[in-house]
C-alpha cells in the first residue's frame, strides 16, 4: 500500500463552481485563472477539465506555453504581462495575449510592431493586450493619468488587435470597502470617459475588473471579462461568507492515513520539543502528512482534522512526515483508516485559520510527494 498521502482533485465540482460563477456574472465572460499550477490543483488537468471556458489567466509565459503544448485553444492572458522583448515575440507566436501594465512593455510593442509593419519579423500576425491601470492596489499597473496616452500609442500600432482595460482589486473580498469602491470609482470613470474621446468612435472598450472576489462583492463589478481564481476551486474568496454560502464545492481534498495508533499516559508529551502534553489518557493516531507535503507547520492549538467524520485535534508540532491526532473520541478507529486534513467536511479555510495564513498558500504549497487523484475526467 502506497503512503496514502493524495490531494483528491474533484472535477465535477470545478465544473459546477464555474457554472456558479458563470450564471452569477451573467453575460460578462469568464477567464478562469489556472496559473501556479492550478492553485495547486494541476494547471493543465483544470484547463483541460473546462472546454466552457472562455480563456484562462495565467501569471508568466512559461505557463501559457505549457497549456498551449497541452492543446488549449481558448483565449490565454498572461497576467504579468510580457517581461522582455523576446517573450512579448514568444507570447504573440503562440496567440497569448499580453497584459501591459507599465510603459517599457508598451515601447517593447511598439518596436515589434515597426518591425512586423517592415516585414523584419515573421510573428503571430496580430496581439492582444489587457492594458491594466493602477486604481489604488499600486502593485502594477499604468498610472491613470497615463491611461489614455497608452491607449493612442497602442492605437498607432497596427500589429496589436484589441485593447481590454483592466485592473485588479486590493480587498475583494470585504463587502462595502471604501477601497474597492474608490477602485471601481476610477476605474469606471476612466472607461466611460474613454469613450468621450474622439479616437474610441464611440464604442466602450472591453474591460476587466473583478477577481472571485470582486464577483461576489457587487454586480457592477463584472463588466466583459471576470478573472476568478479561489472561486473556481471552491473556496470562499468573501470574509465572513463560507464557500457553501457562495454555492461552491471544494475541488480539492487532501487525504492520508493513521500509520500508527498509541496510548499516552496522563502527562507524556507527543513529539519533537515535547510541546504538548497529555491533560488524560489520551489515544493518539500518527497520520502519514506533515510539512514535507505542505501541511502547514504553524497551525495553533485548536487545529482539526476529520477522522471517521469527527473532528479531532491536531496534537503536538507538525514533523516534517506525520502529525500526532487525538482520536479519543472516535469509537471505532483503526490503523489505515482515512483521514481528511482539508476538503470535503473541513473547508479549507479553517485550516488557513489555525495556520494564520490564507487558503490560497495552502493549496498552492501541496508538495510534488502529494499524488493527484483526478475525480469526473471526462471522455
Ligand atoms: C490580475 C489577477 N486577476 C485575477 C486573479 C484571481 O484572483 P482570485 O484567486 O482572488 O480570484 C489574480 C490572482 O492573484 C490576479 O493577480
Amino acid at each position: 500500500m502506497s503512503r496514502g498521502t493524495c490531494a483528491v482533485i474533484d472535477l465535477a465540482a470545478l465544473r459546477h463552481n464555474y457554472s456558479v460563477i458563470k450564471r452569477r456574472v451573467a453575460n460578462s465572460n469568464v477567464l478562469a485563472v489556472v496559473k501556479a499550477d492550478g492553485y495547486g490543483h494541476g494547471m493543465t488537468s483544470i484547463a483541460k477539465a473546462l472546454p466552457q471556458s472562455d480563456g484562462f489567466g495565467v501569471a508568466i509565459l512559461e505557463e501559457a506555453l505549457l497549456l498551449r503544448a497541452a492543446g488549449i485553444t481558448q483565449k490565454i492572458v498572461m497576467l504579468e504581462g510580457a517581461l522582455s522583448l523576446e517573450e512579448l515575440k514568444q507570447a504573440s507566436v503562440s496567440n497569448v495575449d499580453v497584459v501591459v501594465h507599465q510603459l517599457e512593455q508598451l515601447t517593447d510593442i511598439e518596436k515589434v510592431s515597426a518591425e512586423v509593419l517592415s516585414g523584419g519579423t515573421t510573428l503571430g500576425a496580430s496581439l492582444n493586450v489587457w492594458l491594466k491601470i493602477d486604481t489604488g492596489m499600486h502593485r502594477l499597473g499604468v498610472d491613470p493619468s497615463d491611461v489614455l496616452n497608452a491607449y493612442q500609442r497602442l492605437k498607432q500600432c497596427a500589429w496589436v488587435q484589441s485593447i481590454t482595460l483592466m485592473s485588479h482589486f486590493s480587498c475583494a473580498g470585504e463587502i462595502g470597502t471604501v477601497v474597492s469602491d474608490a477602485q471601481y470609482s476610477v476605474f469606471n470613470q476612466l472607461h466611460q470617459s474613454l469613450l468621450e474621446a474622439p479616437a474610441f468612435l464611440g464604442h466602450l472598450l472591453p474591460a476587466s475588473l473583478a477577481n472571485s472576489g470582486g464577483v461576489f462583492q457587487d454586480d457592477r463589478n463584472h463588466f466583459d471579462w471576470v478573472r476568478p481564481g479561489i472561486a473556481l476551486y471552491g473556496s470562499s474568496p468573501m470574509e465572513g461568507q463560507s464557500a457553501e454560502d457562495l454555492g461552491l464545492k471544494p475541488v480539492m481534498t487532501l487525504v492520508s492515513r493513521i500509520i500508527a495508533l498509541r496510548h499516552v499516559p496522563q502527562g507524556e508529551s507527543v513529539g519533537y520539543g515535547a510541546s504538548w502534553t497529555a491533560k488524560a489518557a489520551t489515544h493518539v493516531a500518527i497520520v502519514a502528512i506533515g510539512y514535507g507535503d505542505g501541511y502547514p507547520r504553524h497551525v495553533k492549538e485548536g487545529a482539526r482534522v476529520l477522522v471517521d467524520g469527527s473532528l479531532c485535534d491536531v496534537v503536538g508540532r507538525v514533523s516534517m512526515d506525520m502529525i500526532a491526532v487525538d482520536v479519543s473520541s472516535v469509537s471505532a478507529v483503526a490503523l489505515n483508516d482515512a483521514v481528511t486534513l482539508w476538503g470535503n467536511g473541513l473547508p479549507v479555510e479553517h485550516v488557513a485559520e489555525w495556520a494564520g495564513t490564507v487558503n490560497y498558500e495552502l493549496l498552492c504549497q501541496v508538495t510534488d510527494r502529494v499524488d493527484h487523484r483526478y475525480l469526473g475526467v471526462q471522455g
